[in-house]
């Protein structure tokens, strides 16, 4: 289900305040932002100026002092810890800088596992996941481990992993942080290539001006609001 604006995610007059102390920190201030389906939206700002804290509000880890963030029909910053996971869980995806793979497990079982997570069978877990794998490249990689793999081919996975489920949103928080400039941009590409396959929206901060053209917009957080 989406917002009446047909937005897949809509955030209104976000504030968020961290206290340290005797020190109140503003991060938010009365932020707006709306993602439309399929969108592939860039987030920018200086050091500091919140972009993470913002992901976290987004994507219902962390909750704003004021303010809505409407997904699915559901405010996660309202909502209890159950209905949080399960929008979480059903229409959101998630990368990160560090891939957060289990190094334990393969390539294969690392994307299947969200998808047995969500009562799936092995089988059905598997070919679904193997064919993710496929669609970023790594067909003969199945059976690699995180730490046999290279970094880019980590972020393949992690970003095959977070359309496991077919989210209608991705966040992604410097996904290409710890990449060479050639590997990111292909990382970047390929987001570009899974949103508009999987009707997916991508919402990514990057500190990478040459990722900024490839995105339909580009929005600057700053002084707690984005514009
Ligand atoms: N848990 C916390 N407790 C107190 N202050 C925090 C906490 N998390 C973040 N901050 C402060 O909030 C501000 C925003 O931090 P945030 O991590 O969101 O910035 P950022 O834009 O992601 O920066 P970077 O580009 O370096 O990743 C910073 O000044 C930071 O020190
Ligand atoms: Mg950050």
């Amino acid at each position: 289900m989406n917002t009446e604006s047909g937005a897949v995610l809509k955030a209104e007059n976000l504030h968020k305040n961290y206290i340290q102390g005797d020190l109140e920190i503003p991060v938010l201030g009365g932020l707006n932002f709306e993602l439309a389906r399929a969108e592939q939206v860039a987030v920018v700002g200086r050091s500091g100026s919140g972009k993470s804290t913002l992901m976290h509000v987004l994507a219902g880890l962390d909750t704003p002092d004021k303010g809505s963030v409407l997904v699915d029909g559901v405010d996660l910053a309202s909502a209890d810890n159950d209905t949080r996971a399960r929008v979480r869980s059903h229409s959101m995806g998630f990368v990160y800088q560090n891939h957060h793979l289990l190094p334990e497990f393969s390539a294969l079982e690392n994307v299947a596992m969200p998808l047995r997570i969500d009562g799936n069978d092995r089988p059905t877990a598997e070919d679904n996941a193997a064919h993710l794998l496929s669609e970023v490249g790594l067909k003969n990689r199945l059976g690699h481990l995180p730490h046999q793999l290279s970094g880019g081919e980590r972020q393949r996975v992690a970003v095959a992993r977070a359309l496991a489920g077919d989210p209608k949103i991705i966040l992604a928080d410097e996904p290409t942080g710890n990449l060479d400039a050639e590997t990111a941009a292909q990382v970047i590409e390929l987001m570009h290539t899974m949103s508009a396959e999987h009707g997916c929206a991508f919402l990514v901060v990057t500190h990478d001006p040459s990722a900024l053209p490839s995105f339909s917009r580009v929005v600057r957080l700053a002084d707690g609001i984005l514009t």
